[in-house]
């Protein structure tokens, strides 16, 4: 079983290859789809992922999985086949965001956990049928005056655990995703700090929870500073701090680490990826699983019109493109105007 578990996790994280976050939910994706014109209905939700999952060569290159959102695990293409086996046919893995939410956390209200453990062992087993090989869970970290509190921090480590062990029972590689948000004023140091203990107490968890970590995929934040900071930190800080930050956090036995954009500009996301893979000498696998700076561009590209498919799929193809590269250390801002 912890062989498969992290054969799965090893491809994730396989060279020059990363993860693509399509996996919002109803109410992100809506605002995602008010910013270009477009309502959101399970037709256009449809037709626009099925755009993405059939960029031939931008999938099977540079995608190794896709997180999926309930609706779409489901779903089937136009022509009546399954979406799920579109990512399938390009080589990639489908995986599946299996959390309900960030919630308010009682005793510590201005803070959230993340709920969905209650019945996840049966949707698991589901969504294994459904062809889903690993699974999300996303938890959050808000900086602030007295935050994160030790509460906020324990509730959510602990239910990543409990959600990470469950889906190594069913054969599905958790992604263990702890993101401290980078809203606010906060310097780069104070988010050194809090994700350093934020991971510190992630990983305690998983220990008490008998996760293999040989099996699991961690989902973390960058170093940077908050995005209202007066003092924004250059790439290569953010790279160093990173590395640093996960060098003395996350053990060499797990396979990869795929990094959430979080708000950053598509570009900066990418130039932070490939500034810490130019560092080098890294144990795991470091790539990219994201979301906004993967989509941004071919959302606007389509912008729900049949005639612009062609156009958001190059968009898509050339970000994916440039993450790859990030991934491997080999990108520059001049391959982005080359383009
Ligand atoms: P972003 O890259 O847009 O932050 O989304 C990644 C994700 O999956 C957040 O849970």
């Amino acid at each position: 079983m912890i062989e498969e578990l992290n054969r799965i996790a090893t491809a994730m994280v396989a060279p020059g290859k990363g993860i693509l976050a399509a996996d919002e939910s109803a109410g992100t994706i809506k605002k995602r789809f008010d910013a270009i014109g477009v309502a959101s209905t399970e037709e256009t939700r449809r037709d626009y992922r099925e755009l993405l999952f059939r960029s031939k060569e931008a999938m099977a290159r540079h995608i190794s999985g896709v997180i999926l959102y309930d609706e779409t695990i489901r779903q089937n293409a136009k022509d009546g086949t399954p979406l799920v086996k579109l990512i399938e046919a390009a080589g990639s893995i489908p995986g599946i965001k299996v959390d309900m939410g960030a919630k308010p956390l009682a005793g510590s209200p201005k803070e959230t956990v993340t709920e969905g453990l209650d019945g996840l062992r049966e949707r698991l087993a589901d969504y294994h049928r459904l062809g889903a090989r690993f699974a999300k869970w996303r938890a959050v970290i808000d900086i602030g005056p007295r935050m994160p509190s030790y509460n906020c921090l324990n509730a959510n480590a602990h239910a990543l655990a409990r959600y990470a062990a469950l889906c190594q029972e069913a054969g599905i590689v958790p992604i263990v995703e702890p993101e401290v948000l980078m809203d606010g004023d906060h310097t780069i140091d104070a988010c050194y700090e809090v994700t350093e203990w934020t991971l510190k107490e992630v990983f305690q968890q998983l220990y008490y929870a008998n996760v293999a970590l040989e099996g699991t995929i961690l989902k973390p934040n960058m170093v940077i500073a908050g995005k209202k900071c007066p003092t924004q930190a250059g790439v290569q800080e953010v790279a160093e701090k990173t590395v640093r930050c996960l060098k003395a956090c996350v053990p060499s036995a797990v396979p990869g680490i795929a990094f959430l954009s979080g708000g950053q500009s598509d570009e900066e996301a990418t130039a932070h990826l490939d500034a810490m893979n130019k560092i080098g000498g890294l144990p795991w696998g470091l790539t990219f699983s994201y979301g906004r700076a993967l989509q941004a561009a071919p959302q606007k590209a389509w912008s729900g019109k049949t005639e612009n498919v062609p156009a958001a799929q190059a968009a898509f193809a050339h970000r994916a493109r440039m993450n790859g590269l990030a991934a491997r250390g080999e990108w520059s801002p001049a391959l982005e105007k080359a383009a």
